[in-house]
């Protein structure tokens, strides 16, 4: 069964490069990327394992958590964790999951028989602290994902929650956001400060409420 926005993220147990966890456990109470990967020793999920291990501090700086998932043994996830390191500079500073049995990814429907049998699709699920599934993304296997577009919709998800604004698009982190229709203008007066500019009564754009 697919995972759409809204849906609980299944729970699970699984072993990974750090250890055993029980993945709502592991998430806490703040938020989490689960995100696919084909094979171990395949080239494009060895660039993409660095990038994200480079993007850790952004993570971090956000509260989310990252964990990858690969269709293998955790015995050969530490072995390719040193040729990552080796070709990408980065040492791998998030777990793993091994799913050699297809636990997860039948879960989470990250294999997608017409794509193939055995491997994973690229899978991303961004996961809220109430456990609810934020933002899923599918790239084929041939496809290394784009891990600043992920922080970028991370860094909106997180406006709109804290904030009630929305982005438009394109946008960037800085850039003017949108007040969400559910806010009154009454209610906005006191939400939102800095003011706004109203082009139609449902297109009301202030600056980003956590920038000075
Ligand atoms: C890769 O990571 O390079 C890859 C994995 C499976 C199929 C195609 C490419």
């Amino acid at each position: 069964m697919a995972i759409r926005l809204g849906d609980p993220a299944p729970d699970f147990e699984v072993k990974t490069t750090d250890g055993p966890i029980r993945f709502h456990d592991w998430i806490g109470s703040g938020w989490a990327i689960l995100f696919s990967h084909p094979k171990d020793f395949t080239p494009v999920c060895t660039t993409e394992l660095g990038a994200v291990a480079k993007l850790k501090p952004e993570f971090d700086k956000r509260n989310v958590k990252v964990i990858g998932l690969s269709v293998d043994k955790v015995e050969d996830h530490t072995k390719w964790a040193k040729d990552i390191e080796e070709t990408q500079g980065a040492k791998l500073n998030f777990p793993l999951i091994d799913d050699h049995d297809r636990k997860v990814s039948g879960l989470y429907d990250m294999i997608h028989p017409n794509a193939s049998e055995t491997f994973t699709v690229r899978s991303v699920f961004v996961i809220g602290p109430d456990k609810k599934v934020k933002l899923t993304i599918t790239y084929p296997a041939s496809t290394g994902r784009n891990f600043d577009e992920i922080l970028r919709v991370i860094d909106s998800l997180q406006l709109t929650a804290n904030y009630q604004v929305a982005t438009p698009v394109n946008w960037k982190d800085g850039e003017d956001v949108i007040i969400v229709t559910a806010v009154s203008n009454e209610e906005a007066k006191g939400k939102f400060p800095k003011g706004w500019k109203e082009l139609k009564p449902y297109l009301r754009v202030t600056p980003q409420p956590n920038r000075n």
